[in-house]
């Protein structure tokens, strides 16, 4: 009994280690500039929420839609928490198309805290055609969807190069040391000083591609900092369980130890 708990815990510590060497070398080569939502106890920072949604609104949304975001997220308690009145002024900046009106006719009118995030095109083939045949993908959920997450995001975003002499390029496509196959039909987005920043944050390379991506990684998952929480809590009641479950055993098995 004892060997095999002896065997049990050597094992579990050889699963972590290679988990984590594993882990190391599948990130080893993309950029983590450090999030403040990663780990256990990880939250978001308002203000750098605030401020990646600047971003986005006046830089990417030009090409990438959210269409799974409303208004109405924005003032969420976990988000980047604009107000109430600051989302519904956000939102008001937007038109969209309602109706049809009592004489059948569909009109536009500005938009409110329940629709969701106006995209730039009306469709997926527009967007496509007017992107030189690549499709900006929605960024709603691309956080999750690939693969690195928000240290890849942000690596695309810093990874713009000169492409190495051997490779040459077509017009319209750009070198990316992280994008696969190096090759991105999506010109750098971001230069230096390319948003002001509200808050007069100095608006570097970095510090736009942080933010941005912070609010993306966000959105793909709204409820991180609840998860975060619930995760703790549950932490706390295992431990306490474990430490009554521990002194009733020793009651329990003291009666059978004396008789020996
Ligand atoms: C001028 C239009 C345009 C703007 C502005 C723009 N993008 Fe893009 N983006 C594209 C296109 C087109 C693609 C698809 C490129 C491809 O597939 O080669 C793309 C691809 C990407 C990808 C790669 C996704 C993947 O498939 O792995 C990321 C990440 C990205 N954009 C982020 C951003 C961010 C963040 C911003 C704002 C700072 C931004 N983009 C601004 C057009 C744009």
């Amino acid at each position: 009994m004892k060997n095999f708990f002896k065997f049990f815990v050597f094992f579990k510590i050889f699963l972590l280690f290679s988990f984590n060497l594993i882990a190391a070398e599948q990130s080893n080569k993309l950029l983590d500039p450090g999030w403040s939502f990663k780990g256990f106890f990880g939250k978001f920072d308002r203000a750098q929420l605030q401020r990646g949604y600047q971003v986005y609104t006046e830089v990417c949304a030009a090409c990438h839609s959210m269409k799974y975001l409303s208004y109405r997220n924005l003032s969420q308690q976990g988000g980047p928490e604009f107000s109430e009145q600051q989302a519904k002024i956000i939102a008001s900046q937007f038109e969209v198309t309602d109706g049809p009106n009592n004489d059948g006719e569909m009109f536009t009118r500005p938009a409110r805290l329940s629709d969701k995030f106006v995209g730039p095109y009306p469709n997926d083939q527009a967007a496509t055609a007017a992107n030189g045949g690549a499709y900006p993908p929605d960024m709603s959920v691309l956080v999750k969807a690939r693969k690195g997450g928000a240290d890849y995001i942000y690596s695309v975003l810093m990874g713009y190069e000169d492409p190495p002499s051997d490779i040459t390029l077509d017009d319209g496509v750009y070198y990316n040391k992280y994008m696969p196959g190096n090759k991105i039909k999506m010109s750098k987005p971001l230069m230096e000083g390319a948003v002001e920043y509200v808050d007069g944050t100095a608006s570097s390379e970095e510090q736009m591609s942080k933010d941005v991506v912070a609010f993306l990684a966000w959105a793909a998952e709204p409820h991180l900092e609840a998860r975060h929480k619930i995760g703790f809590r549950a932490m706390i009641y295992l431990f306490i369980i474990t430490i009554l479950v521990y002194f009733s055993m020793k009651k329990l098995w003291s009666r059978i130890e004396s008789k020996v």
